[in-house]
């Protein structure tokens, strides 16, 4: 099963969406596979964000996302990452369509409410960068019954 790293902005978390992003994924069919509230630091921002380290806009960006806590996530599901940034929508929120989450809930560039990893590859590096083996849920079902049991039960 392909899994993501999706995060809800500090903006977000501050302006009470968690559980209306929550739930847009969750109506979709994916599956959620670990969460928490993190304040992020500086230094995990920088390798979050290490792509961007050259723009102008990098020095802001670490200032939004380590301004307030964050909502780290990880979601599974069928074709994961193309289906969740259809989900969040266009990053400039002004281009965004209506019905995804930054052309509901977002205004501008730079505080966008949501991150959605790029490709399986960063999802799996940003997922590195913040959480723990052990901190992922273990499913006896995956979101897509068609898959099959994930994993053997132990009770
Ligand atoms: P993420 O899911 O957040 O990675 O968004 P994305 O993949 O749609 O966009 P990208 O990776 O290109 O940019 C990462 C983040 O940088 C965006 O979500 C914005 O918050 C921010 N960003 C991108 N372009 C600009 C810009 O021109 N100005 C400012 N202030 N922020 C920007
Ligand atoms: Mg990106």
């Amino acid at each position: 099963m392909e899994r993501t790293f999706l995060m809800i902005k500090p903006d977000g978390v501050q302006r009470g969406l968690i559980g209306k992003v929550i739930q847009r994924f969750e109506e979709k069919g994916l599956q959620l596979v670990a969460a928490k509230l993190v304040q992020i630091t500086m230094a995990q921002a920088a390798a979050h964000y290490e792509e961007h380290r050259d723009k102008p806009f990098f020095g802001e960006l670490l200032e939004y996302i380590t301004s307030g806590p964050s909502f780290a996530m990880i979601w599974a599901g069928e074709e994961i990452i193309q289906v969740t940034r259809a989900i969040n929508g266009k990053t400039n929120p002004v281009e965004a369509a209506p019905g995804t989450i930054r052309g509901d809930y977002a205004l501008r560039k730079g505080v966008n409410v949501i991150h959605g990893s790029d490709c399986l590859e960063s999802a799996e590096k940003e997922i590195a960068n913040f959480f723990t083996h052990e901190e992922l849920a273990c499913f006896l079902y995956p979101a897509d019954p068609k898959e099959g049991m994930t994993t053997t039960p132990s009770f």
